[in-house]
């Protein structure tokens, strides 16, 4: 128990804690300064509507600690605390953060929450070279979100890499980084002792141990599971005849004070990172981690931290004698700033306030996210916002060893990332779901779907005005005049899959494009004049582009067609304006549009009949489909699907939403939505997956492909689209 102790803070029951009682004033103490803004998660809101009844603190609010970090250095916030994780990703790219304060939940004064060693036997010598056939005692890898994978893997890599045996031309059935690695420690060890989970799904991580067994064999139980108390059973398995340990120091203190062990004291050494070899009197540390950090920004510091002095007067361990406890009523503060009574018991104040970047640099270096073995992993981003969380999720992913790392390329649009991916210029993007047609036809294949709550889900609906029309049917639809957001988009194939379901549309072509470009008249279909946009050299531009209108404010040219804002008629509200003063018929996607009156519009529903009443509000079934609003999307049996799928696992499982998590890549960063990820996202979704919003979107495109499949006349372009035949990657036994 003692081994792990140091390993759950956050999370562990510790057991008796000393609960801190606090005599706070009155609660009549108002300061006539500007309130400081403090960061505070949702879970805060009544402490902070507490808080924020006195004028002295207010709640700036954000749902993750690097969030946090980020509005602090661009002054949304003056202070916060935040994880040492989330400290190790910022700390490259902040200036104006600094710290003033660490917080532990620990009685003792180690200089660090824990510290990674490696103990050798006495007579080892050679330092990191001379390890070849060792036997290898390893925790394993249970603990992710405090002792993270790089610290645990530190050692071997640096090992590997000193011996030149890092395995980078191995060859391996999942064609992943991650098995390379796996395969290269267990080449270069002997029997050893290296539990799991290594990849974190069992059915892969269960026959990984058969294929490098070795790595499994000293361990006592077979199943080659991390234990209970890891960093013990390691040193345990260096006793019972191994070679070399990875532990911590903590737990060398508690295992070689013991009465039982005392004796064997001269058997073992540390084995430091530069590669001398040093008696257990004198350690050497690998990584150490920080504490919590209490963090400010610059411009605030010496004023904060005096606040926080006094505010926190009885819980401070290095005293300043010369500061008076005010009478500010700080116990709401409290928990906004220190989540647990434990954390809140011993606060010690950072003399200097150095930056993140000084600060670290006392407890180890930052994972560099430089490539191994020349693999990477290229993430398309089409914004300077998206190209900075990119390069954050880059280091945090670097932070917890993700393989390979990730590399950020921008691009200038969304079209722009699927043709740079169709040619080979980067590997993956999360893509819109409108954007799906054009995918395919650039040989795209989702390899993730991120999954949203259902209020967030498309549903594609065909919008009449509500007047004297003639259209009581979707045969009556033919030669009208449409209003479409976008060229190709999800509304567009959508509208044009039922209609062909329906027979209304012609069979006699699979080529979407003339299909529909047969069926309306005068229409706005935005894109439909651009190849980016794929179009089908058998429509009718002329009569697709004729109902648009150039934007006065925006559009240069007197005639406009383009899927952006130049154009009038682009988008759903775009789309609505041009049902409204020129069109028929829209389908745009089922929102409220507060910005139109529901009584000018009715709905057409799909199965033909009109919906009972006019307005937007219509039941599930009326609507064309319903589907995801987003896919994650890589070049269609591309070498590097398996990296990109272990990378995507990876992503979710550390930077998922939850809110323990310091860094959440599908939620706001720098307080900006909907980059690289949709806000909207809960999680990912796999190509096996029996929910109906993912298989109806999944659906919009077999349907395609299958018309290419039955259709002999068509000699055009094979413009299938493949999802069903995409299903043959390796790392596919997992998803099932
Ligand atoms: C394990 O090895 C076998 C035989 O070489 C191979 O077929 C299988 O795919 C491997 N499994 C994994 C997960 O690497
Ligand atoms: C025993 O513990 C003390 C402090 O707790 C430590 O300084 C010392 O190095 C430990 N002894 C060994 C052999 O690790
Ligand atoms: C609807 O049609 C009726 C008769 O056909 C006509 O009297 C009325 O003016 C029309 N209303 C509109 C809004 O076109
Ligand atoms: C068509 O669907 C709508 C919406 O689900 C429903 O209210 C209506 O009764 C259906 N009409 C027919 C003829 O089935
Ligand atoms: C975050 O947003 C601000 C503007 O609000 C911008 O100045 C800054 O460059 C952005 N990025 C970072 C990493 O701070």
């Amino acid at each position: 128990m003692c081994a792990i102790r140091h390993t759950n803070l956050k999370r562990g029951n510790m057991g008796v804690c000393r609960v801190l009682v606090l005599l706070f004033l009155t609660l009549c103490e108002v300061y006539s300064r500007d309130p400081y803004s403090i960061c505070a998660s949702l879970k805060d809101k009544s402490d902070c509507d507490q808080v924020e009844r006195q004028d002295f603190v207010r709640c700036q609010y954000s749902l993750h600690n690097v969030d946090c970090l980020l509005n602090i250095e661009n002054k949304r916030a003056d202070f916060g605390t935040v994880q040492p994780e989330a400290a190790l990703v910022g700390a490259k790219f902040l200036k104006n953060v600094v710290v003033v304060g660490e917080f532990r939940t620990d009685t003792e004064l180690d200089d660090s929450e824990f510290a990674v060693v490696v103990l050798v036997r006495k007579t080892h010598t050679g330092g990191l070279k001379n390890l070849r056939g060792k036997k290898y005692c390893h925790p394993g890898f249970k603990f992710n979100h405090i002792v993270t994978d790089f610290v645990l893997k530190e050692f071997e890599n640096t090992v590997l890499k000193e011996n030149n045996a890092e395995g980078c031309k191995n060859k391996v059935s999942t064609a992943t980084l991650l098995e390379k690695e796996i395969r290269a420690v267990s080449e270069f060890f002997g029997p050893s002792c290296r539990p799991g989970p290594w990849f974190g799904f069992e059915k892969f991580d269960n026959e990984f141990y058969k294929n490098y067994s070795n790595l499994c064999e000293l361990c006592k139980e077979n199943d080659c599971k991390a234990g209970n108390v890891p960093f013990t059973d390691s040193i345990n398995c260096l006793l019972n005849g191994g070679d070399v340990a990875v532990t911590t120091m903590h737990t060398v203190y508690q295992y070689f004070n013991s009465t039982e062990y005392k004796n064997r004291i001269d058997e073992f050494a540390y084995l430091c990172k530069n590669g001398e070899v040093r008696g257990l009197d004198n350690p050497c540390a690998w990584s150490k981690q920080p504490w919590n950090l209490i963090v400010v920004n610059k411009e605030k510091e010496s004023v904060i931290k005096s606040d926080i002095q006094s505010w926190f007067a009885n819980n401070i361990i290095n005293t300043n004698s010369n500061i008076e406890p005010v009478n500010a009523d700080t116990k709401n503060i409290q928990p906004i700033l220190f989540p647990t009574d434990q954390e809140y018991n011993k606060i010690q104040i950072v003399a200097e306030a150095p930056t993140l970047l000084e600060y670290i640099a006392k407890y180890r270096e930052i994972p560099s996210t430089e490539e191994k073995c020349g693999e990477n992993i290229r993430w398309c981003t089409v914004s300077n916002a998206e190209q900075q969380k990119c390069e954050w999720l880059a280091q945090a992913s670097a932070n917890v060893a993700i393989q390979p790392t990730i590399k950020c390329i921008q691009s200038p649009t969304p079209f722009a990332c699927l043709e740079d991916i169709k040619i080979g210029g980067v590997d993956v993007v999360a893509s819109d779901a409108h954007l799906g047609y054009i995918a395919r036809k650039k040989d795209l294949a989702p390899l993730a779907f991120p999954d949203t709550a259902s209020k967030d889900r498309i549903k594609p609906i065909i919008v009449l005005r509500n007047d004297n029309n003639s259209i009581n049917s979707l045969a009556d639809l033919k030669g009208k005049k449409a209003c479409i957001p976008d060229y190709g988009g999800i509304e567009w194939l959508s509208f044009i899959n039922t209609a062909r379901a329906q027979g209304v549309i012609s069979h006699s072509s699979c080529d979407y494009g003339k299909l529909i470009s047969d069926f309306v008249s005068e229409s706005c279909m935005p894109g439909a004049h651009d190849k980016e946009h794929e179009v089908s050299g058998n429509i009718d531009v002329e009569k697709l582009c004729k109902l648009c209108q150039p934007d006065p404010q925006e559009s240069k040219t007197g005639v406009n067609c383009n899927s952006n804002t130049e154009n009038r008629f682009y988008g759903h509200v775009g789309a609505l304006k041009c049902l409204k003063e020129a069109g028929e018929f829209a389908v745009v996607t089922q929102e409220d549009y507060s910005e139109f009156n529901p009584n000018d519009f009715r709905v057409l529903c799909k199965n033909g009949s009109l919906a009972a009443a006019p307005g937007f509000i219509v039941d599930e079934n009326c609507a064309l489909t319903k589907i995801i609003d987003s896919e994650v999307l890589a070049k269609k049996d591309g070498s590097k699907v398996g990296n990109i799928n272990a990378v995507l696992l990876n992503l979710e499982t550390r930077f998922g939403s939850d809110r323990h998590k310091f860094f959440e890549v599908f939620n706001s960063f720098n307080n900006t939505l909907d980059l690289l990820f949709k806000d909207s996202t809960q999680g990912l979704s796999y190509l096996q997956s029996q929910s109906t919003h993912i298989k109806n979107f999944v659906q919009l495109f077999e349907d395609v492909q299958k018309c290419v499949a039955n259709d002999k006349d068509n000699s055009g372009t094979r413009s299938g689209v493949t999802i069903l035949s995409f299903a043959i990657c390796l790392l596919l036994p997992l998803f099932y």
